[in-house]
């Protein structure tokens, strides 16, 4: 069976958990993850492998997915012990390290011929990316970095020119990266530019998981350039505390909504600049939006009027109809005539604080403004959500000087108002793994965060799904 190697975003949970989700609900994508690292996750499917333009289905996936970086073809697999006994971290044996690398290159040397369809006489081109365990191991700047990328890139030339290859040559990464032991292999944006989808260019990717590498070619990676001019392009924006377009596309994915998403429509009832609908229209949603602001309102209009101009569409869209001004407390009054697909929102999350606020001053904006605002955003949602209909909210988690990390009671008050708690993870579909950092708890995942360490303010992802009544 094929197997595909799946390049995880940077917040790798997150990108475990999207995947894994897309791979359990939607028709076409049915599949399931059979190990991951902290940077790939390696996805056998149920039939897609069998369709004869897979390539172009990986490709729809690849453009759903918002936290996959590249989705690569794997060929071969080399377990772990052969890697550590051909590299070890202190040289011991000679002769076994000599052995075990020989073995590693006949592995290497068969897998070429699926990575180049053709070598004889050819000038190929190559880029060598190893995707650790985790970056900040030892062994990956240590002999990862410093010895088994040197020997990639010589003995793949070498084997490439004995099968017959006019030419043959490598991506140079940067050494002083090599050196300091922190080198991100090659980035999407480059992949493009270097032209590795051609058939005399490849980027091979070693992919390590705790169990060994996996070697293989990448078949389509994530277009950067096209969300940055979205995000960074439209005329309204505002930086210092905007949702990504990588979340907003996570997040409109844990809707579980993959079939058929021209007729499905979904509704951010905080929709600010609108950074979750313009994301849920490149995704072929029928979009609505509401915001308590009315120039929030009409910077999401235009916004969204700019980007229908940019991917010339030409639909005429009723934008004044479905982008409103509403107070979240009126939602299902206002809208009483609509029944949404789905709910995808980031509500009010407090000041923007530049310093760690106190304890005190938290729990006053908790229960003064946030609970009243989240217990309204779940008893209306109820209301305005077609049966067994999700929402996928972000709540905040606030760092305090005094009394640690605070948070709201997000599932005591959705329960309250009859939605269930969706775990992203289901640790019944995953492995689990012995290192710490990659360890699952007893526990399904049941949020997730999306924050740097030092930020004051960190989004927790959520997913909820309406209770059906009439179950
Ligand atoms: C965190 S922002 C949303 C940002 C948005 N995701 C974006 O990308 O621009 C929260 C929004 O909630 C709106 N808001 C605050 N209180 C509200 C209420 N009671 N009803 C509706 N909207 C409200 C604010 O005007 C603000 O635009």
């Amino acid at each position: 069976m094929n197997r595909f190697l799946f390049v995880l975003g940077k917040n790798w949970l997150l990108s475990l958990a999207e995947l894994d989700h897309v791979l359990k609900n939607s028709i076409q994508f049915k599949g399931r993850i059979t190990d991951y690292s902290a940077n790939v996750a390696i996805v056998e499917f149920d039939d897609l492998h069998e369709v004869r333009l897979y390539i172009n289905k990986l490709m729809e996936l690849q453009y759903i997915l918002g936290g996959c970086q590249k989705i690569a073809e794997i060929y071969d697999f080399i377990d772990i012990q052969t890697v550590h006994f051909a590299f070890p971290l202190q040289i011991e044996k000679y002769k076994q390290i000599e052995v075990k690398r020989k073995e590693i290159l006949k592995v290497i040397d068969s897998s070429l011929k699926k990575v180049f369809p053709s070598i004889r006489r050819e000038s190929l081109f190559f880029a060598v990316s190893i995707y650790p365990n985790l970056y900040d191991d030892n062994y990956y700047s240590e002999v990862l970095l410093k010895h088994f990328l040197p020997f990639l890139n010589k003995e793949i030339m070498t084997l490439l020119k004995e099968n017959g290859a006019k030419k043959s040559l490598y991506y140079k990464y940067p050494q002083e990266n090599i050196d300091a032991g922190n080198l991100n292999p090659i980035f999407p944006h480059h992949i493009i530019k270097y032209g590795l989808f051609n058939k005399d260019r490849a980027e091979i990717i070693f992919g390590f998981t705790e169990e060994g590498f996996y070697i293989a070619r990448t078949l389509t990676c994530d277009d950067p350039s096209f969300k940055k001019h979205v995000d960074e392009e439209k005329p309204f924006k505002e930086f210092k505390s905007a949702i990504s377009p990588k979340l907003s596309l996570i997040m409109l994915n844990f809707l579980n909504l993959f079939e058929q998403r021209e007729k499905k429509i979904i509704l951010d009832p905080f929709v600010g600049n609108g950074t979750i609908l313009l994301f849920a229209l490149i995704e072929d949603f029928q979009i609505f939006g509401t915001d308590i602001n009315e120039t929030k309102v009409k910077n999401t209009e235009r916004n969204i009027n700019w980007l229908l101009n940019e991917l010339e569409e030409t639909v005429p869209y009723m934008l004044n109809e479905r982008i409103k001004r509403v107070d979240i407390n009126q939602l299902s009054s206002v809208l009483k005539n609509e029944r949404f697909d789905g709910i995808c929102t980031e509500p009010e999350l407090g000041p923007f604080y530049t310093q760690t606020p106190y304890y005190t001053e938290i729990v006053d904006l908790i229960e003064s403004k946030l609970n009243p605002l989240f217990k309204a955003t779940f008893r209306e949602s109820f209301k305005v959500l077609a049966p067994k209909g999700r929402i996928s909210i972000i709540a905040p988690v606030f760092s305090t000087i005094d009394g640690g990390e605070v948070q709201l009671r997000i599932e005591e008050m959705a329960n309250f108002y009859k939605f269930k708690l969706v775990p992203m993870l289901d640790l019944n579909r995953i492995v689990n793994k012995s290192n710490n950092k990659l360890q699952f708890k007893q526990k399904h995942v049941r949020s997730i965060l999306d924050a740097k360490k030092s930020q004051i303010v960190k989004r927790k992802i959520y997913v909820f799904e309406k209770i059906d009544e009439s179950s």
